[in-house]
């Protein structure tokens, strides 16, 4: 099933997936997961925050249990983070047809919107807006590199930007979640297990520097005379790296944006995004008032673009998925520094839990991501096991 996605978004100079929401790819991507639900006979939903809901079952009498994740991308990212958790939600959904079991609740597939924050900087914007974490005119007023907002694109894509906005009526159908996701980290290779479970997130943040200077020309301009701000942004992110480590998170200046750009010219503005996160939340915060201080010296502004909270699944279902999902051994429960809309649902309160198969390489974000075809089976069968479990 993850073969009709192989070219979908793909550079093929680098054999990575650029799958901006709203992009033309995305919008491929949407007709695919329109015709998976239609094929299966499922009831196709999108809500207003632009999030697809395939229903097995109507959830408006009982809510039901739901599963699936994202088909977005990180600019160059894998085929496995987002999309396996959606193609394993139809397969677990053919398998318990194959089993003949007819599940006593509602069963979704869902594919949120713009998980990743690649094109507004805002991750999880499908599940934030649904929770309402994410205020309507914060997020549609979010520009991406072409200075187009969300309300923008969304008209453009045919959608109603004005409708957008927590969603109780939708959120009232998801009595639990769970989302298969590949492992991001090799934690299941050390344990020899192809499945494992999430134990919690880590508080995690994107934050904004502006480095501002003044741009002038490269080779006339005297260096005493200059106010370049690819200095201090230099010592930030050596700073960023020191601090992290120091501090015991990690930190990460994964984007940067030279204005306006050119080889021949002192730049008149470096924008450079940080990425934080770690066990501690107090130790993230510190880090970044670390760089905060540092970087005000330099007169940059800091601006913070997303936080999550620190995420602990609920214990009872994360044990009970364990034990289902183990086949006999409970399944490895693991903590992981990255995030997923299950967090999101989590914190609003909905019964969330989330299913890793095992990534040999644990590389993610790349597109070197891979999982075996064997472990993404084993992952189905876990799915399956703990959808019939739950609807039991
Ligand atoms: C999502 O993948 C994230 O953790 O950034
Ligand atoms: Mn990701
Ligand atoms: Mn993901």
């Amino acid at each position: 099933m993850l073969e009709p996605l192989a070219h979908i978004g793909r550079d093929p100079a680098t054999g990575g997936y650029v799958r901006d929401a709203w992009s033309a790819a995305d919008m491929e991507l949407r007709e695919w997961f329109a015709g998976e639900a239609g094929r299966r006979g499922l009831d196709l939903r999108e809500d207003r925050n632009g999030n697809l809901w395939a229903w097995w079952g109507d959830p408006s009498g009982r809510p039901g249990v739901v599963t699936g994740s994202h088909l977005d991308s990180v600019r160059q990212g894998g085929a496995y983070d987002g999309p396996l958790g959606v193609v394993s939600a139809f397969a677990a959904l053919d398998l318990l047809k194959e089993r003949g079991t007819t599940p006593a609740r509602p069963v979704g597939v869902v594919c949120f919107t713009d998980e990743e924050g690649a094109r507004f900087g805002v991750p999880c914007m499908g599940s934030r807006l649904l929770t309402g974490v994410l205020a309507p005119e914060r997020a549609l007023a979010l520009t991406d590199d072409s200075g187009d907002t969300l309300a923008d694109v969304m008209t453009k894509a045919g959608r109603a930007p004005h409708e957008v906005g927590r969603d109780d009526e939708t959120l009232a159908t998801v009595g639990t979640f769970v989302e298969l996701h590949v492992e991001q980290g090799q934690a299941l290779v050390h344990e020899g297990r192809p499945v494992g479970v999430a134990a919690a997130i880590w508080p995690h943040g994107r934050w904004r520097f502006d480095f501002h200077g003044r741009a002038d020309h490269a080779g006339t301009t005297r260096l005493a005379d200059r106010n370049d701000p690819m200095l201090p942004f230099a010592r930030m992110v050596l700073a960023a790296r020191e601090a992290a480590a120091r501090r015991d998170v990690v930190a990460t200046v994964g984007k940067v944006r030279v204005s306006p750009g050119n080889a021949n010219a002192i730049p008149g503005l470096v924008s450079a995004w940080l990425d934080a996160r770690g066990a501690d939340e107090a130790a993230v915060r510190a880090l970044v008032a670390d760089l905060t201080e540092l970087t005000d010296q330099a007169g940059a502004t800091v601006r913070e673009e997303s936080w999550t909270p620190v995420v602990d699944f609920d214990v009872p279902l994360r044990e009970r998925l364990a034990r289902v999902a183990g086949g006999g051994t409970p399944a490895p429960v693991l903590p992981t520094g990255a995030g997923h809309d299950a967090g999101i649902l989590a914190s609003a309160g909905v019964p969330s839990a989330m299913l890793f198969v095992r990534n040999p390489t644990g590389v993610s974000h790349s597109p070197d991501e891979h999982a075996e075809r064997a472990d993404c089976e084993a992952g189905v069968v876990a799915l399956a096991d703990v959808l019939e479990d739950l609807c039991g």
